[in-house]
């Protein structure tokens, strides 16, 4: 596509062809299609590039193309320029899919090997598991059935499995080991987009490369740590993922978890992805599981009813087409997860998040000890000393936020908060999540993905969780509480106020 390659070092081999499957759903629409497209603007896409979209109601030719566009002009944040979309759009082709449908799969190595004549050489293969994950064990013996999982000394293949990764600790490890039996570790790619984030990888970055902080990372100094992510979509269009993982799945045993781990993990010896990777597993082991009954008091959950986001009304929850009438899908949850290692026993981690919320926004909120009065001037201890707090913002825009004690000029000695405040860091040609995975994916860089034992234990935090939600569902009427409904547009349930506030401690606005 692009002869002119700015950057070999960050080249994807020519011949690759990417295969979406699931390329008629809302991930594709969102995120994928902008990122390819950010791709093509950056000039990072080879000469030889194909993109294949599967879907059971993908549209065919022109018409999917053209779609295709409209999602771009739609969820991208560069302007259609046609000098980047036009070479794109003739290097994309569609097929309608049944997954359960051998024919399926040996119509797509035909495509396959269609392209690898025209090209005069045998293609790298990228496959993006983007459908609902109940078929993902389907795609993977299927793919297997015609040979594409296979590679050689001039050709890769490699797949993208999205989250969730199973939906328990069950399934994923059934998943895991129908992939393994088929591909091997270096041609698996399991995805959490967060980790694409800049922000987020910024996270290890800020804590461990500053004097300032790197001391205080610990117990004896902080008080409690917030981490919220607050969304203002609903699960329109989604209803049926959504149904089988509610937030506590989709957000918590993936994002949640993988920004808590890269907060609180120890040092690695040095960047290497491996040791990361190790150290948040060391992390995650680290997190008290709940069980039974404990759950009650570690985790409250709510549902949106109808209410008014961005200036536009939107429906409750149980009014979205699809979902079941006395569903108690969760919209809303938050956690309270303790670590018992040295370095954090005893320190309060509450995690939230929630659609269909005020704003759209991921932040971490660290509040330090209050000062006590012995460690003050007397003259000063007639005021309620302020803890100083630390707020990392990952997203809409990426800062951070230190408030510290301050005199504000005059007679008294009043101490007033202030803020020292580095924002829309980041900002600046800063690579959207998709577009990053998507090229490190291509050129084999397999390090912000996720490794099998994170996943593991991400299901162990998650699981009893989900069990006991589910015990009381299924409970007889009687022994059900009412799942708490938020109208849309709000800071979540007054029930989330309760769950923190019982400890004295009040959420940050969102
Ligand atoms: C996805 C979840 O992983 O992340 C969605 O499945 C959620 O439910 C999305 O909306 C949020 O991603 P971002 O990048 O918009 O914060």
């Amino acid at each position: 596509m692009n002869s002119d390659q700015p950057d070999p070092i960050r080249h994807i081999p020519n011949g690759t062809i990417l295969i979406i499957f699931g390329a008629s759903g809302d991930l594709t629409r969102r995120k994928l299609m902008p990122a390819l497209y950010h791709l093509a603007r950056d000039l990072l896409l080879p000469e030889m590039f194909h993109v294949i979209g599967l879907g059971r109601k993908i549209q065919e030719g022109v018409e999917f193309i053209d779609h295709m566009k409209m999602r771009v002009i739609q969820y991208c944040s560069h302007k259609m320029e046609p000098q980047y979309w036009d070479p794109l759009a003739s290097s994309m082709s569609s097929l309608r899919a049944d997954y359960t449908d051998p024919d399926t799969f040996s119509n797509l190595a035909k495509v396959i090997e269609k392209k690898e004549d025209e090209w005069g050489r045998n293609a790298n293969k990228l496959f993006y598991f983007a459908t609902n994950p109940s078929h993902f064990e389907t795609l993977i013996s299927s793919i297997a059935s015609v040979d594409l999982n296979k590679q050689d000394h001039d050709a890769w293949s490699r797949v993208i499995v999205e989250k969730p990764f199973g939906l328990d600790i069950l399934t994923a490890d059934k998943l895991n080991n129908v992939i393994m039996e088929h591909f091997d570790e270096e041609q698996i790619y399991r995805i959490d987009h967060y980790l694409g984030k800049e922000a987020v990888q910024n996270i290890l970055v800020f804590r461990m490369s500053n004097l300032l902080f790197q001391p205080l990372w610990n117990r004896e100094f902080i008080d409690h740590v917030q981490i919220t992510i607050s969304e203002t979509v609903g699960a329109e269009g989604r209803v049926e993922f959504f149904e089988q993982t509610g937030v506590i799945r989709d957000m918590l045993q993936s994002h949640l978890l993988q920004i808590l781990a890269f907060l609180t993990m120890d040092h690695p010896k040095s960047l290497d992805p491996e040791l990361i990777r190790d150290e948040k597993v060391i992390l995650l082991k680290s997190i008290r599981r709940l069980s039974g009954s404990e759950v009650d008091d570690y985790t409250m959950r709510g549902q949106y009813g109808q209410g008014v986001v961005n200036s536009e009304f939107v429906p409750a929850y149980l009014d979205e087409q699809g979902v079941a009438q006395d569903s108690r899908v969760e919209t809303y949850s938050a956690v309270k997860l303790f670590i018992d290692n040295y370095r954090w026993r005893g320190v309060p981690f509450y995690l939230r998040t929630g659609k269909r919320l005020s704003h759209r926004k991921t932040e971490i909120f660290i509040q330090l000890k209050q000062l006590n009065v012995n460690q003050i001037p007397t003259s000063l201890s007639n005021q309620p000393p302020i803890p100083n707090t630390i707020r990392l913002e990952i997203q809409p825009i990426a800062g951070i936020d230190v408030t510290l004690g301050w005199k504000p000029a005059g007679l008294l000695t009043d101490v007033e908060p202030t803020s020292l405040n580095i924002g829309g860091i980041a900002q600046i040609k800063e690579p959207k999540a998709y577009e990053r995975l998507l090229l490190d994916a291509m050129r084999g860089d397999s390090t912000l993905f996720v490794r099998y034992d994170e996943i593991r234990e991400m299901w162990q935090i998650v699981d009893p969780i989900r069990k006991r939600w589910d015990e009381i569902n299924s409970s007889s009427n009687e022994d059900q509480q009412p799942i708490p409904i938020y109208p849309s547009g709000t800071q979540g349930p007054k029930q989330a106020d309760d769950f923190i506030g019982k400890e004295g401690r009040s959420w940050t606005k969102i």
